[in-house]
């Protein structure tokens, strides 16, 4: 499964944020924005991982609101996807990676970002798992994502409004109407935000707080690694 999702990314990179910009009229900017606002990290130059980390925007915002350490990365599998990241934010280092399986050491990072990427791994929990292992005592991780509707205007949406339009959308601008077929069924087959929280505390962490994007549309959840772990 992760290769055929990797070589989806690859094959959509090039178009993959002009695309995120039409189809949520131009949100993911505003949430991922409202997202890195959240973290109240009150160190001094946070070493952040963005992990499934695409194209560089969420690492981007987060080193425009502060300063974060040299080492901070973007991590990502899609080759296609780190090289879109290193022509638009050429001072941001990139690795390629799987973010099940990373190759850091425990307690690398003060801060880990997941933007619209915890729904493309074969296992969530496992993801969570690592970048709680991956996180420093205190350390702070932030979702952004699109979880499974739970109410009238998220179902109508996605249920509805979505499969009527976004694969053909995403068909006509990169030609490949499957990834965005995907997009669509990896959200409504999803965990909903309460679940994905209770997940992230069978994996340790404590749920910090929750925010609502656009009625529902998206969600940004930040989490705690408690300090006695
Ligand atoms: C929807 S894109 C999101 C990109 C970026 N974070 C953003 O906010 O726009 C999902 C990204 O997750 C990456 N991804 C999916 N599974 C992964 C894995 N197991 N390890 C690393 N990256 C992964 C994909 O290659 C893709 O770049």
């Amino acid at each position: 499964m992760s290769s055929e999702i990797q070589s989806m990314f690859d094959a959509i990179a090039i178009r993959y944020d002009f695309l995120n910009h039409l189809l949520s009229f131009g949100r993911h900017k505003a949430w991922r924005k409202m997202g890195v606002a959240l973290i109240p990290f009150s160190g001094s130059d946070p070493v952040v991982l963005d992990s499934c980390g695409g194209t560089g925007d969420f690492l981007y915002d987060l080193s425009q609101t502060r300063s974060i350490h040299k080492d901070s990365i973007v991590g990502d599998f899609s080759s296609e996807m780190l090289v879109q990241s290193q022509k638009k934010y050429p001072e941001l280092k990139i690795l390629q990676l799987d973010a099940l399986e990373t190759p850091f050491e425990d307690a690398t990072f003060d801060i880990i970002l997941n933007g619209f990427g915890m729904r493309n791994l074969d296992s969530t929990f496992a993801g969570l798992s690592e970048n709680f292992r991956l996180l420093k005592p205190k350390g702070w991780f932030l979702t952004l994502e699109f979880f499974r509707p739970q109410n009238p205007f998220t179902w109508v949406f996605y249920k509805v409004l979505g499969p009527l339009s976004i694969p053909f959308i995403g068909s006509l601008f990169s030609g490949r109407k499957s990834a965005y077929s995907y997009l669509l069924k990896s959200i409504v087959d999803y965990y909903s935000v309460a679940d994905y929280c209770d997940l992230g505390c069978q994996a340790g962490f404590k749920i910090n707080q929750t925010r609502i994007c656009f009625f529902g549309i998206a969600h940004l959840v930040l989490m705690q690694k408690p300090n006695n772990e």
